[in-house]
């Protein structure tokens, strides 16, 4: 009788659930569930998924995309253009994605949140612009040209050289630093956030060209001449006049937005373009190169018939390429609800992606939306797709 005494202590300890799921932690089990694929059961990055660029490991600090809960915060509901990091705003809630935040910077060494700088902008829930010198964006660029930045509450930053109106890169992260506010004469703004796209390594050459209808001219490279910038709750944008030998080519009203998907998330420039010389044609260029060999698709989607009545070709209202790069599969889809009347997306004879618009003294729009998706199949087509026709 007596030995029966130790018995109860084994016989319940043998019977409860293992020490792990007896700290019941939801928020851990959300991680396992939508995170460690990617970052690995313990945040240490290495997860199953193959992905050629890793996936950040949060043991060490230091987040490149902003610290602060609610940095972090906005990462896991806006996704990180240019890279594979989806958005969880529809898979998971608020409080979810609060807890999460909390749970990876936890996985760090502690101390490792800076409270920004008195000079920093911080991007809540509307947009932003800052406008001042800049730093060079890449190490060949110009030393401190003008430049607008747009900055969205997604921690999408949009870096413009604004004396010839062109977009010098893309950013994911913090917004600025107003560091020309410190009182130093000639001080430039400080972008924080990492650069996840850059347009001619920092020296883009000029996105707008004239070309003649019925001539085989090669197309004439256009001036710009900013006129006006502007914000519009989550988006923003700068207006400028196309100049040719100083006189006015055309207007074009440039809005840029953040756009996420269930495959994938990215950026959008949607372009409202007014071309008003009777015989001549605008060609935007403005991208950059995919060259044919990394070209994994191109084509038309949503085809329509035309609606002039002279002819009865179907024209694609978008015009989609594929390419594989180091962060997953970049998709890249020009398109317009205009574009059966008045212009055409078209990749350049180098591989260029542009589109052209003929004159119409009316106002045409024309999208460029670019996505970043962890796989290519007709799964990320439809989902892509669907956005497309919002
Ligand atoms: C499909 C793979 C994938 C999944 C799933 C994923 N991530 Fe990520 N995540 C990434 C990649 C890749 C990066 C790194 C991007 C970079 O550094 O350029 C990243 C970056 C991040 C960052 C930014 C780190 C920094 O440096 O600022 C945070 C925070 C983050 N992920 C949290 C999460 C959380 C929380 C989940 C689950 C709700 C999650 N991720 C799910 C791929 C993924």
């Amino acid at each position: 009788m007596q030995s029966h005494l130790l018995l109860p202590a084994l016989f319940f300890s043998s019977l409860l659930p293992p020490l792990a799921a007896q700290e019941d932690d939801p928020t851990k089990d959300l991680f396992l569930i939508h995170c460690a694929a990617c970052h690995g059961e313990n945040g240490d990055g290495k997860g199953t998924t193959e992905l050629e660029r890793p996936a950040r490991s949060f043991l060490e600090g230091g987040f490149s995309y902003g610290n602060t809960p609610e940095a972090v915060l906005r990462t896991l509901s806006f996704g990180i253009p240019g890279t594979p990091m989806p958005a969880f705003d529809v898979a998971l809630t608020k409080d979810q994605r609060k807890a999460l935040a909390q749970y990876v910077i936890s996985l760090g060494p502690p101390g490792t949140i800076v409270d920004p700088a008195q000079t920093e902008l911080v991007v809540k829930e509307e947009t932003l612009l800052a406008r001042g010198l800049l730093p060079p964006i890449f190490l060949s660029a110009d030393k401190q040209p003008r430049g607008l930045l747009i900055g969205l509450p997604s921690g999408t930053t949009f870096e413009y050289r604004t004396d010839d109106v062109r977009l010098l890169g893309v950013r994911s992260g913090r917004f600025v630093d107003r560091m020309d506010w410190t009182g130093r004469g000639g001080a430039a703004l400080k972008p924080l956030g990492r650069v996840i796209e850059l347009f001619g390594a920092g020296k883009p050459k000029t996105s707008w060209y004239l070309a003649t209808i019925g001539k085989k001219l090669p197309p004439k490279e256009l001036g710009a001449s900013m006129r006006t910038s502007f914000t519009r709750g989550t988006s923003g944008g700068l207006g400028y006049e196309l100049i040719d030998d100083g006189s006015s080519a055309g207007l074009v009203m440039e809005t840029v937005s953040h756009v996420r998907t269930p495959v994938g998330s990215g950026w959008r420039r949607s372009f409202t373009v007014r071309s008003e010389i009777p015989d001549k044609v605008l060609r935007f260029d403005g991208l950059d190169l995919i060259l044919p060999e990394d070209l994994l698709a191109a084509f038309e989607g949503d085809l329509r018939k035309a609606t002039d009545g002279h002819s009865d070709r179907l024209y694609g209202t978008q015009h989609w390429l594929v390419r594989k790069n180091p962060s997953g599969f970049q998709v890249t889809v020009v398109h317009s609800l205009d574009f059966p009347n008045q212009g055409g997306a078209v990749p350049g004879p180098k591989g260029d992606v542009g589109f052209w618009i003929y004159p119409t003294f009316k106002n045409v729009t024309v999208n460029i939306t670019r996505l970043t998706c962890l796989t290519w199949d007709d799964a990320t087509r439809t989902a892509i797709a669907k956005e497309l026709s919002k």
